[in-house]
């Protein structure tokens, strides 16, 4: 396990908020590495976990709010109903958010229990944005001065064990932020999730459904241009961590739904002939008119495909909960018994 650095987070009006930070130099040198490696492919690609600098975390909670992007007000209608039952005798425990982000909706867990209970809670949010974790973890404690909050600052695909476990505890994975991985890394990641999971441990997970190609595709290409700038702003991300000279103008937003992989695929096509050079990694690299760069996949799942990544990983269901129009899931899984170890 790595050393983490503890971050001096200001203070909230009570107290220090605690957060460790567990990214360390390796975790920089990778980004060039995989660069490399997705611009040198024969269809070009860029990790989406890159969306996410500042101006990236800004703009997708602008989606968030946006009329066709139905994922996260669906998710949160749902959470509103069975808050509180998730909540029962939810006391002395951890609530654990991978991929944190604004922690919205962690508040409607927290709005369920009396300030009592709150007090014996910690939230612990885990997230690569150092700054997203000290300033919501800043925010909630404004909000609920009475709660513990340790922030961690980590790559939750691959970093799960720096998480304290001493506690029970809910892990939260929630926004569909599954449907960004690659089936086989969800295996692994929910695999890795489950060996971190005591007996009473729960995992809540949001899954995005699959529902017509309309309703989908809109989703992703929404009428005010801000999921198309949420796309570009990946260029910028390369432009300032690798020195890289790309026009985000010279791309056009390009996404659709493939029926053959249930997914949303983003791409990013070039207008031209362009040549990018990105100094800091010594590469230069060539795009045709048209040629596209393969930015996110968004997986978007059936009753049938969820139940199966659970038994692949070793989870069982718990419970399953949906809106009334089946658009979004939320499921709680436990270790499934009859695993070894
Ligand atoms: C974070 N993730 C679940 C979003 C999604 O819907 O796949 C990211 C996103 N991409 C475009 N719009 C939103």
């Amino acid at each position: 396990m790595s050393h983490p650095t503890a971050v001096n987070t200001g203070k909230s009006k009570r107290r220090l908020v605690e957060t460790l930070n567990y990214l360390d130099g390796e975790y920089k040198n990778d980004i060039g590495k995989e660069i490399r490696e997705g611009l040198s492919a024969l269809q070009k690609y860029i990790p989406c976990k890159y969306f996410y600098d500042a101006r990236g975390l800004k703009l997708f909670e602008e989606i968030c709010q946006l009329p066709e992007y139905y994922p996260t007000r669906t998710e949160i209608s749902i959470l509103r109903v069975i808050a509180p039952e998730l909540m029962e005798t939810f006391a002395d425990k951890d609530i654990v958010e991978l991929g944190s982000g604004a922690n919205l909706k962690i508040r409607i867990l927290l709005d369920a229990v009396d300030k009592s209970i709150r007090a014996t809670l910690r939230y612990i949010p885990v997230d690569i944005s150092e700054s997203a974790v000290i300033e919501t973890s800043r925010d909630l404690l404004e909000r609920y001065p009475e709660l513990q909050v340790l922030g961690i600052v980590a790559d939750f695909t691959s970093q799960l064990d720096v998480i304290p476990t001493e506690r029970p505890l809910m892990f939260c994975f929630l926004g569909s932020t599954i449907g960004n991985m690659e089936e086989d890394e969800t295996i692994s990641f929910l695999q890795s999730i489950s060996e971190n999971m005591k007996t009473d441990d729960r995992l809540l997970v949001g899954f995005d459904m699959v529902k017509t190609r309309e309703t989908v595709e809109a989703a992703y290409n929404d009428s005010k241009g801000v999921t198309a700038e949420f796309n570009k702003n990946i260029l910028n991300v390369l432009n300032n961590e690798l020195n890289a000279n790309f026009d985000p103008s010279h791309f056009d937003h390009l996404a659709f739904f493939s029926e053959d992989y249930d997914r949303i695929e983003m791409h990013l096509r070039a207008n031209r002939d362009i040549s990018v050079k990105l100094k800091a990694i010594d590469l230069e690299t060539e795009f045709k008119k048209d040629e596209t760069i393969h930015t996110e996949n968004s997986r978007k799942f059936t009753g049938k495909s969820i139940k199966d990544l659970a038994s692949r990983a070793g989870l069982s269901i718990q419970n399953w909960y949906s809106d009334p129009a089946g658009w979004f899931s939320l499921v709680v899984m436990i270790r499934d018994p009859q695993r070894n170890g």
